[in-house]
Protein backbone atom coordinates (compact mmCIF):
# COMPACT_ATOMS: atom_id res chain seq x y z
CA UNK A 1 0.00 0.00 0.00
CA UNK A 2 2.81 2.09 0.42
CA UNK A 3 4.04 5.26 3.08
CA UNK A 4 4.04 8.57 3.07
CA UNK A 5 7.21 10.47 4.45
CA UNK A 6 6.44 12.64 7.48
CA UNK A 7 8.37 15.90 7.86
CA UNK A 8 10.86 13.83 10.49
CA UNK A 9 11.37 10.85 8.29
CA UNK A 10 9.19 8.39 9.70
CA UNK A 11 7.16 6.62 7.57
CA UNK A 12 3.35 6.39 8.06
CA UNK A 13 1.26 4.25 6.00
CA UNK A 14 -0.99 5.55 3.74
CA UNK A 15 -4.28 3.47 4.76
CA UNK A 16 -4.95 2.89 8.38
CA UNK A 17 -7.84 0.93 10.33
CA UNK A 18 -9.81 3.46 12.21
CA UNK A 19 -11.40 1.93 15.49
CA UNK A 20 -13.60 4.22 16.63
CA UNK A 21 -16.54 2.83 18.62
CA UNK A 22 -14.90 -0.89 18.40
CA UNK A 23 -15.46 -2.92 21.51
CA UNK A 24 -14.36 -5.93 22.39
CA UNK A 25 -17.00 -8.11 20.18
CA UNK A 26 -14.78 -6.50 17.74
CA UNK A 27 -11.94 -8.27 18.49
CA UNK A 28 -11.91 -10.83 15.31
CA UNK A 29 -12.53 -7.96 12.87
CA UNK A 30 -8.78 -5.75 14.03
CA UNK A 31 -6.87 -9.45 14.29
CA UNK A 32 -8.39 -10.26 10.91
CA UNK A 33 -7.22 -6.78 9.71
CA UNK A 34 -3.70 -6.84 11.47
CA UNK A 35 -2.95 -10.33 9.69
CA UNK A 36 -4.11 -9.43 6.40
CA UNK A 37 -2.05 -5.92 5.21
CA UNK A 38 -3.09 -3.43 7.90
CA UNK A 39 0.11 -1.75 9.46
CA UNK A 40 -1.65 1.39 10.92
CA UNK A 41 -4.24 1.28 13.67
CA UNK A 42 -6.01 4.95 14.68
CA UNK A 43 -7.52 4.38 18.11
CA UNK A 44 -7.67 7.24 20.87
CA UNK A 45 -7.90 7.76 24.79
CA UNK A 46 -11.46 8.33 23.96
CA UNK A 47 -12.08 5.29 22.29
CA UNK A 48 -11.40 3.58 25.27
CA UNK A 49 -10.09 0.46 23.71
CA UNK A 50 -6.50 1.43 23.59
CA UNK A 51 -6.37 -2.11 25.86
CA UNK A 52 -8.48 -3.49 23.01
CA UNK A 53 -5.68 -2.69 20.17
CA UNK A 54 -3.24 -3.84 22.47
CA UNK A 55 -4.09 -7.33 23.07
CA UNK A 56 -5.60 -7.53 19.51
CA UNK A 57 -1.77 -7.16 17.99
CA UNK A 58 -0.73 -9.72 21.13
CA UNK A 59 -3.50 -12.43 19.61
CA UNK A 60 -2.64 -11.60 15.89
CA UNK A 61 0.92 -12.72 16.13
CA UNK A 62 2.14 -9.87 14.19
CA UNK A 63 5.35 -7.96 15.59
CA UNK A 64 4.46 -4.53 17.27
CA UNK A 65 7.05 -3.01 15.32
CA UNK A 66 5.57 -4.06 11.83
CA UNK A 67 2.72 -2.08 13.41
CA UNK A 68 2.33 1.68 13.49
CA UNK A 69 -0.03 3.27 16.32
CA UNK A 70 -1.53 6.53 16.74
CA UNK A 71 -3.27 7.42 19.76
CA UNK A 72 -4.48 10.79 20.61
CA UNK A 73 -4.30 13.42 23.86
CA UNK A 74 -7.83 13.58 24.98
CA UNK A 75 -9.67 17.45 25.57
CA UNK A 76 -9.72 16.88 29.07
CA UNK A 77 -6.39 16.03 30.02
CA UNK A 78 -4.54 19.11 28.54
CA UNK A 79 -1.86 21.28 30.23
CA UNK A 80 -0.60 19.80 33.41
CA UNK A 81 -2.33 16.23 32.58
CA UNK A 82 -0.76 15.79 29.80
CA UNK A 83 2.16 13.61 30.48
CA UNK A 84 -0.08 11.51 32.77
CA UNK A 85 -2.45 10.46 30.07
CA UNK A 86 0.49 9.84 27.62
CA UNK A 87 2.03 7.36 30.14
CA UNK A 88 -1.74 5.84 30.97
CA UNK A 89 -1.86 5.47 27.16
CA UNK A 90 1.41 3.42 26.69
CA UNK A 91 0.08 1.68 29.55
CA UNK A 92 -2.87 0.43 27.79
CA UNK A 93 -1.22 0.03 24.36
CA UNK A 94 1.19 -2.48 26.58
CA UNK A 95 4.19 -0.76 24.12
CA UNK A 96 6.68 1.52 25.63
CA UNK A 97 6.77 3.95 22.43
CA UNK A 98 4.10 5.47 20.14
CA UNK A 99 4.38 6.21 16.50
CA UNK A 100 2.32 8.63 16.21
CA UNK A 101 0.87 10.98 19.01
CA UNK A 102 -1.73 13.39 17.99
CA UNK A 103 -3.46 16.24 20.50
CA UNK A 104 -6.86 15.50 19.54
CA UNK A 105 -9.08 18.61 19.36
CA UNK A 106 -7.68 22.04 19.88
CA UNK A 107 -8.99 22.47 23.05
CA UNK A 108 -8.29 25.56 25.24
CA UNK A 109 -4.97 24.59 26.35
CA UNK A 110 -3.37 23.05 22.98
CA UNK A 111 -0.39 25.49 22.82
CA UNK A 112 0.73 24.18 26.52
CA UNK A 113 -0.26 20.11 25.38
CA UNK A 114 2.28 20.79 22.33
CA UNK A 115 5.03 22.07 24.05
CA UNK A 116 4.82 18.77 26.58
CA UNK A 117 4.36 16.76 23.30
CA UNK A 118 7.68 17.98 21.97
CA UNK A 119 9.09 16.64 25.66
CA UNK A 120 7.90 13.59 24.90
CA UNK A 121 9.25 13.26 21.98
CA UNK A 122 12.67 14.97 22.66
CA UNK A 123 12.80 11.69 25.18
CA UNK A 124 12.13 9.46 22.40
CA UNK A 125 9.10 7.95 23.37
CA UNK A 126 6.90 9.03 20.15
CA UNK A 127 8.18 8.80 16.70
CA UNK A 128 6.24 11.45 15.86
CA UNK A 129 3.61 14.50 17.12
CA UNK A 130 0.85 16.07 15.11
CA UNK A 131 -2.16 17.52 16.10
CA UNK A 132 -5.77 16.61 15.22
CA UNK A 133 -8.92 18.48 13.74
CA UNK A 134 -6.28 21.90 14.12
CA UNK A 135 -7.87 24.57 11.56
CA UNK A 136 -5.18 27.26 10.39
CA UNK A 137 -5.28 29.56 12.88
CA UNK A 138 -4.32 26.81 15.98
CA UNK A 139 -1.42 25.91 13.13
CA UNK A 140 -0.13 28.89 13.07
CA UNK A 141 -0.24 29.44 16.73
CA UNK A 142 1.74 25.79 17.24
CA UNK A 143 4.13 27.48 14.80
CA UNK A 144 4.80 30.13 16.27
CA UNK A 145 5.14 28.91 19.91
CA UNK A 146 6.44 25.37 19.18
CA UNK A 147 9.77 24.37 17.58
CA UNK A 148 8.63 21.18 16.08
CA UNK A 149 6.47 20.97 12.51
CA UNK A 150 3.88 18.60 13.35
CA UNK A 151 4.16 15.25 11.32
CA UNK A 152 0.45 14.85 10.66
CA UNK A 153 -2.80 16.89 10.91
CA UNK A 154 -5.86 14.33 11.28
CA UNK A 155 -9.14 16.53 9.80
CA UNK A 156 -12.68 15.19 9.01
CA UNK A 157 -12.01 14.62 4.96
CA UNK A 158 -14.63 13.40 2.16
CA UNK A 159 -15.82 14.12 -0.98
CA UNK A 160 -18.68 16.61 0.51
CA UNK A 161 -15.95 17.88 3.28
CA UNK A 162 -12.66 18.58 0.73
CA UNK A 163 -11.07 21.09 3.50
CA UNK A 164 -9.34 22.85 0.00
CA UNK A 165 -7.49 25.91 2.22
CA UNK A 166 -6.32 23.51 5.02
CA UNK A 167 -5.54 20.82 2.84
CA UNK A 168 -3.37 23.79 0.82
CA UNK A 169 -1.62 25.42 4.12
CA UNK A 170 -0.62 21.51 5.25
CA UNK A 171 0.93 20.98 1.83
CA UNK A 172 2.94 24.63 2.31
CA UNK A 173 4.13 23.71 6.10
CA UNK A 174 4.88 19.75 4.82
CA UNK A 175 1.82 18.65 7.66
CA UNK A 176 0.64 15.41 6.57
CA UNK A 177 -3.13 15.74 5.84
CA UNK A 178 -4.87 12.54 7.12
CA UNK A 179 -8.85 11.78 6.75
CA UNK A 180 -11.20 10.76 9.15
CA UNK A 181 -14.58 9.42 8.90
CA UNK A 182 -13.68 8.91 5.13
CA UNK A 183 -16.59 7.62 4.40
CA UNK A 184 -18.31 10.38 6.24
CA UNK A 185 -19.38 8.24 9.32
CA UNK A 186 -21.46 5.72 6.72
CA UNK A 187 -22.98 8.54 4.98
CA UNK A 188 -25.49 7.11 2.81
CA UNK A 189 -25.84 10.27 0.38
CA UNK A 190 -22.06 9.78 -0.03
CA UNK A 191 -22.23 6.17 -0.84
CA UNK A 192 -25.08 7.00 -3.28
CA UNK A 193 -23.74 9.89 -5.02
CA UNK A 194 -24.63 9.75 -8.60
CA UNK A 195 -21.09 10.56 -9.40
CA UNK A 196 -19.59 8.45 -6.95
CA UNK A 197 -20.85 5.81 -8.72
CA UNK A 198 -20.74 6.28 -11.51
CA UNK A 199 -16.59 6.62 -11.26
CA UNK A 200 -16.72 3.59 -9.64
CA UNK A 201 -18.23 1.69 -12.61
CA UNK A 202 -15.97 3.02 -15.17
CA UNK A 203 -13.39 1.64 -12.71
CA UNK A 204 -15.47 -1.85 -11.48
CA UNK A 205 -14.69 -0.31 -7.89
CA UNK A 206 -17.24 0.07 -5.45
CA UNK A 207 -18.47 3.96 -4.27
CA UNK A 208 -16.28 3.15 -0.89
CA UNK A 209 -12.87 2.60 -3.02
CA UNK A 210 -13.36 5.59 -4.76
CA UNK A 211 -13.54 7.52 -1.87
CA UNK A 212 -10.36 6.55 -0.40
CA UNK A 213 -8.62 6.61 -4.14
CA UNK A 214 -9.62 10.37 -4.53
CA UNK A 215 -7.71 10.89 -0.87
CA UNK A 216 -4.44 9.04 -1.70
CA UNK A 217 -4.90 11.10 -5.30
CA UNK A 218 -4.16 14.00 -3.14
CA UNK A 219 -1.84 12.18 -0.75
CA UNK A 220 -4.27 12.45 1.78
CA UNK A 221 -3.55 8.98 4.23
CA UNK A 222 -7.22 7.17 4.94
CA UNK A 223 -8.24 5.41 7.93
CA UNK A 224 -11.52 3.73 7.64
CA UNK A 225 -13.12 2.02 10.00
CA UNK A 226 -14.84 -1.36 9.35
CA UNK A 227 -15.93 -4.28 11.23
CA UNK A 228 -16.95 -6.38 8.51
CA UNK A 229 -13.76 -8.46 6.57
CA UNK A 230 -14.87 -8.29 3.05
CA UNK A 231 -15.02 -4.73 3.59
CA UNK A 232 -11.83 -4.15 5.43
CA UNK A 233 -10.08 -6.56 2.26
CA UNK A 234 -12.24 -3.98 -0.38
CA UNK A 235 -11.12 -0.80 1.44
CA UNK A 236 -7.34 -1.90 1.06
CA UNK A 237 -7.42 -2.68 -2.67
CA UNK A 238 -7.51 0.73 -3.88
CA UNK A 239 -3.81 0.55 -5.11
CA UNK A 240 -4.68 -1.02 -8.38
CA UNK A 241 -6.30 2.51 -10.40
CA UNK A 242 -6.10 5.93 -10.39
CA UNK A 243 -8.55 8.30 -11.03
CA UNK A 244 -8.09 11.28 -14.05
CA UNK A 245 -7.96 14.71 -14.14
CA UNK A 246 -11.45 14.96 -15.05
CA UNK A 247 -12.86 12.35 -12.35
CA UNK A 248 -10.73 14.54 -9.53
CA UNK A 249 -12.08 17.39 -11.30
CA UNK A 250 -16.17 16.18 -10.81
CA UNK A 251 -15.29 14.47 -7.14
CA UNK A 252 -14.32 18.75 -6.24
CA UNK A 253 -17.39 19.86 -7.16
CA UNK A 254 -19.65 17.67 -4.84
CA UNK A 255 -17.57 20.41 -1.69
CA UNK A 256 -20.49 21.73 0.50
CA UNK A 257 -18.25 22.69 2.64
CA UNK A 258 -20.64 22.00 5.78
CA UNK A 259 -19.48 20.78 9.39
CA UNK A 260 -21.95 19.34 12.05
CA UNK A 261 -22.04 20.37 15.78
CA UNK A 262 -18.68 18.94 16.31
CA UNK A 263 -16.13 20.64 15.02
CA UNK A 264 -13.26 23.41 15.59
CA UNK A 265 -14.89 25.87 15.27
CA UNK A 266 -17.26 25.42 17.31
CA UNK A 267 -16.04 26.92 20.87
CA UNK A 268 -19.03 25.13 23.11
CA UNK A 269 -18.12 21.59 21.86
CA UNK A 270 -14.34 22.49 22.31
CA UNK A 271 -15.28 23.70 26.07
CA UNK A 272 -17.96 20.83 26.69
CA UNK A 273 -15.57 18.24 26.00
CA UNK A 274 -13.03 19.15 28.41
CA UNK A 275 -15.08 18.13 31.07
CA UNK A 276 -15.59 14.45 29.29
CA UNK A 277 -13.85 11.40 29.67
N1 LIG B 1 -9.59 12.67 14.99
C1 LIG B 1 -10.89 12.68 15.15
O1 LIG B 1 -11.47 13.58 15.78
C2 LIG B 1 -11.71 11.58 14.58
C3 LIG B 1 -13.11 11.69 14.55
C4 LIG B 1 -13.85 10.64 13.99
C5 LIG B 1 -13.19 9.52 13.49
N2 LIG B 1 -11.83 9.43 13.57
C6 LIG B 1 -11.11 8.23 13.07
O2 LIG B 1 -11.55 7.95 11.73
C7 LIG B 1 -11.97 6.58 11.67
C8 LIG B 1 -13.03 6.37 10.60
O3 LIG B 1 -14.14 7.19 10.80
P1 LIG B 1 -15.57 6.62 11.22
O4 LIG B 1 -15.38 5.45 12.10
O5 LIG B 1 -16.33 7.78 11.74
O6 LIG B 1 -16.30 6.22 9.91
P2 LIG B 1 -15.98 5.93 8.35
O7 LIG B 1 -14.72 5.17 8.20
O8 LIG B 1 -16.15 7.20 7.62
O9 LIG B 1 -17.22 5.01 8.01
C9 LIG B 1 -17.43 3.79 8.67
C10 LIG B 1 -18.75 3.23 8.19
O10 LIG B 1 -18.65 2.84 6.82
C11 LIG B 1 -18.92 1.43 6.71
N3 LIG B 1 -17.96 0.88 5.72
C12 LIG B 1 -16.64 0.65 5.90
N4 LIG B 1 -16.07 0.20 4.77
C13 LIG B 1 -17.06 0.14 3.85
C14 LIG B 1 -17.10 -0.27 2.49
N5 LIG B 1 -16.02 -0.68 1.85
N6 LIG B 1 -18.32 -0.23 1.85
C15 LIG B 1 -19.43 0.19 2.49
N7 LIG B 1 -19.45 0.58 3.78
C16 LIG B 1 -18.26 0.57 4.46
C17 LIG B 1 -18.72 0.86 8.09
O11 LIG B 1 -19.56 -0.26 8.29
P3 LIG B 1 -18.95 -1.71 8.70
O12 LIG B 1 -18.09 -1.49 9.92
O13 LIG B 1 -20.16 -2.53 8.99
O14 LIG B 1 -18.16 -2.18 7.52
C18 LIG B 1 -19.19 2.02 8.96
O15 LIG B 1 -20.59 2.05 9.07
C19 LIG B 1 -12.47 6.32 13.10
O16 LIG B 1 -12.63 4.95 13.36
C20 LIG B 1 -11.40 7.00 13.91
O17 LIG B 1 -10.26 6.17 14.00
C21 LIG B 1 -11.08 10.44 14.10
Amino acid sequence: MGNYLLNNGVLLPKVGLGVYQMKNEHEDAIIWALRNGYKHIDTAAFYHNEELVASTIKKSGVNRKDIFITTKLWNSDHGKRTKQAFEMSLKKLGTDYIDLYLIHWPSPKYVESWLILEELYKEGKIRAIGVSNFEQTHLSDVLKHGSIVPAVNQIHTNPFLQQPDLHNYMVNKNIQHVAWSPFGHGNKNLFDNPILTSIAERHGKTTAQVMLRWNIERNVGVIPKSVNPARLKANLEIFDFSLSDEEMKQISTLDKNKKGFVNPDNKLFLWATTLLR
